[in-house]
């Protein structure tokens, strides 16, 4: 569905990605784990069309998409959930989540993704008219999922939902990345410095060291390597 080809990422002269392949099949859930400045970032920014790569080449669907523009690259059905739960601090949950969708959806269809939206997330139907700058740290989180939803998308790339989030919500918003993939067919590329997470929700795993993959496989197999287990893991 994803197939990236000898990708290689510069910022000016300073190569970031040094020629990455790795692919994302239909039904997926795929995750990139990497220590801090490996690429993820840069990597997702690429896909979604944001940062341009200088060679090789991103197919999604069979269609070239590395010389598009990013809007482009959402109407075709990839959706970026972007670090750092970037949210609009000013607007109400319900205006972030209706954002996310004004392009594409008349208020009858708009409806019927707010009604989806919280039945995924509960806790964001109860605070459907508080500001989002005033949401916790995991509720910013659900809402910038949720907003990406909005557009249902066919392939999410999630940049580290995990960090700096408190562990029961850790659970919910991995529970929920769960549902996208299971219930409703979603695809999923899931970047995580949280690699005991990453691996226990995603089927495949590509390790990312300085831009280059130095390893992949199913993530069972990944889970139980040495290499692994004491890098990512914090195995003695
Ligand atoms: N806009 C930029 N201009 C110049 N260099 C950048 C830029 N963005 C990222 N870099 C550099 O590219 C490298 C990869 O950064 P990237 O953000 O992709 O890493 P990451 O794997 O997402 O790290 P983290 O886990 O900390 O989010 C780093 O060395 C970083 O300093
Ligand atoms: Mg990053």
């Amino acid at each position: 569905m994803l197939n990236i080809q000898d990708l290689c990422v510069n910022y000016e002269k300073n190569q970031v990605i040094k020629g990455i392949s790795m692919e994302v099949k239909e039904g997926e859930i795929v995750t990139l784990i990497g220590a801090n400045g490996a690429g993820k970032t840069t990597l997702l920014r690429t896909i979604s069309g944001i940062k341009s790569s200088s060679s090789g080449s991103i197919e999604f669907m069979g269609n070239p998409i590395h010389k598009m523009p990013s809007h482009k690259i959402v109407d075709l059905g990839i959706g970026h959930i972007p670090e750092g739960r970037r949210v609009f601090p000013e607007m109400t949950v319900k205006e972030n989540l209706e954002m996310g969708a004004y392009r594409r959806k008349d208020s009858k269809e708009m409806k019927k993704e707010l009604d989806h939206i919280f039945e995924l997330f509960p806790r964001l139907k109860e605070r459907i008219s508080q500001r989002a700058g005033t949401l916790s740290g995991g509720e910013q989180q659900m809402l910038a999922i949720g907003r990406a939803i909005m557009l249902r998308p066919k392939v999410y790339l999630f940049d580290e939902p995990s960090l700096g989030i408190a562990p029961l919500v850790i659970a919910e918003i991995a529970q929920m990345i769960k549902r996208l993939n299971e219930e409703e067919g979603a695809t999923i590329l899931l970047v995580e410095q949280n690699a005991n997470l990453a691996l226990k929700l995603s089927h495949r795993a590509y390790i990312l060291e300085t831009g280059k993959i130095s390893l992949e496989g199913p993530s069972e197999e990944l889970a139980n390597d040495d290499r692994v287990q004491k890098i990512y893991l914090g195995y003695e």
